[in-house]
């Protein structure tokens, strides 16, 4: 080849890398771009759960209005695994006779599929992990048509550079797939996972140990997420655990405590219930619009308490349009009167308030808003500057 020529092909092959890098980047941008939002088998199922359980899972999404309510992930969690062949890869066990027909399944419904794995030899429930068979399992799920892989550490130690390769190392085999693939990372918050889980590929990663299915657990995990908040931006989440909305462990007060925390704390939204049997209350706190457009807000910023008081606590999330939204929320056993200053959340003009869980405008407001608020429960407003 002579030099011009030489010249000629490699300028081609650089203007066809250019071109393709951005379309790459911005595909990876796009996902996540608001924190996910679906449902999970683990909190309500365990290890109960098969392909036609999941099929009635997606199909209750579509026909309770949670589909249209935004979200979309369907995913199995452990035990879903069987053995591997000769060859090394991995195949679903009996609960699980076809993966792809199930993923052609979740798709035709205009839903997304998610699988779970982890970087270790074995799950946290003893099924097959990945080590070792990294890029065959990555592959293995595009061919299914996975679109969210949970990878879980399941490992009682590890240090930081032992995780950051572990989560590399399929960040890597996902990527080289070309599916694009929602990618969680779950090692419960050790080793300040929000400093590098970005940098290790993560749309969301685990802050904290498993959550359970009452108040106690709910409230210690949803209130200690303050200080994550320069971590979380579109494309990469804090996150605090699924949700235990209408599983029966607590009351509509404290369900939607955990509902509007979550929110505030532009937390992953991936449902733990059984969306086939929900009362209209559960219903109507998992598709609450004007709370769901909290946690979706395109501006992406999570939310901090700016009030700390013994049992009362006073939380803020901006929104892009400007206006901000307030979590009053009462720790307390008792109903109490509880009040937001306009100050402690920047705002200095006169504001106009809307309760966002009873859809209503409440009215303008000089300085401060005071509402009541029940017992482990809240009172959740946006607030928008007004000329005084
Ligand atoms: C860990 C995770 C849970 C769930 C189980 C499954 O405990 O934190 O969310 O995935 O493993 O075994």
């Amino acid at each position: 080849m002579s030099g011009r020529i030489r010249l000629v092909v490699q300028l081609l092959v650089l203007c066809f890398l250019s071109t393709l890098n951005p379309t790459l980047n911005a595909q990876e941008k796009s996902l996540a771009a608001t924190p996910p939002m679906g449902w999970n088998s683990w909190n309500h199922f365990a290890e109960k759960i098969n392909a036609r359980t999941i099929r009635m899972q997606a199909d209750a999404m579509v026909s309770s209005g949670l589909k249209d309510a935004g979200y979309v992930y369907i995913n199995i969690d452990d035990t879903w695994e069987g053995k591997r062949d000769d060859k090394g890869f991995i195949h679903p066990n009996e609960k699980f006779p076809d993966m792809k027909a199930l993923a052609d399944y979740v798709h035709s419904k205009g839903l997304k599929l998610g699988i779970y794995s982890s970087p270790g030899p074995k799950t946290c429930a003893g099924y097959e992990g990945s080590l070792g068979h990294e890029e065959q399992d990555a592959q293995t799920y595009a061919d299914w048509g996975i679109d969210y892989l949970k990878y879980d550490w399941c490992q009682s130690t590890g240090t930081a550079e032992q995780m950051k390769a572990a989560y590399t190392k399929m960040r890597n085999a996902l990527k080289n797939t070309g599916r694009p693939t929602v990618f969680s990372l779950c090692q419960y918050g050790w080793a300040n996972v929000w400093e590098w889980g970005a940098e290790v590929g993560g749309n969301l990663w685990r802050t904290t140990g498993d959550i359970e299915d009452n108040y106690d657990s709910m409230s210690r995990i949803g209130f200690s997420q303050s200080g994550h908040e320069k971590y979380a931006a579109p494309g990469h989440w804090n996150d605090p655990d699924m949700l235990e909305v209408g599983n029966g462990g607590m009351n509509e007060d404290e369900y939607r405590t955990h509902m509007s925390l979550w929110c505030v704390l532009a937390a992953p939204l991936i449902a733990g219930n059984d969306l086939t049997k929900m009362t209209p209350y559960t219903q109507e706190i998992l598709t609450n619009r004007e709370v769901l457009a909290v946690n979706q807000d395109p501006l992406g910023k999570q939310g901090y308490p700016v009030v700390q008081e013994g049992p009362f606590e006073v939380w803020m999330k901006p929104m892009q349009d400007g206006s901000i939204v307030a979590g009053l929320f009462n720790r307390s056993k008792e109903q109490d009167r509880m009040t937001v200053q306009f100050s402690h959340i920047g705002l200095s003009a006169k504001a106009a308030v809307r309760d966002l869980w009873l859809h209503k405008a409440v009215g303008e407001y000089d300085d401060s808003f005071s509402a009541y608020v029940p017992a482990h429960g809240v009172v959740l407003v946006r607030l928008k500057a007004v000329a005084r």
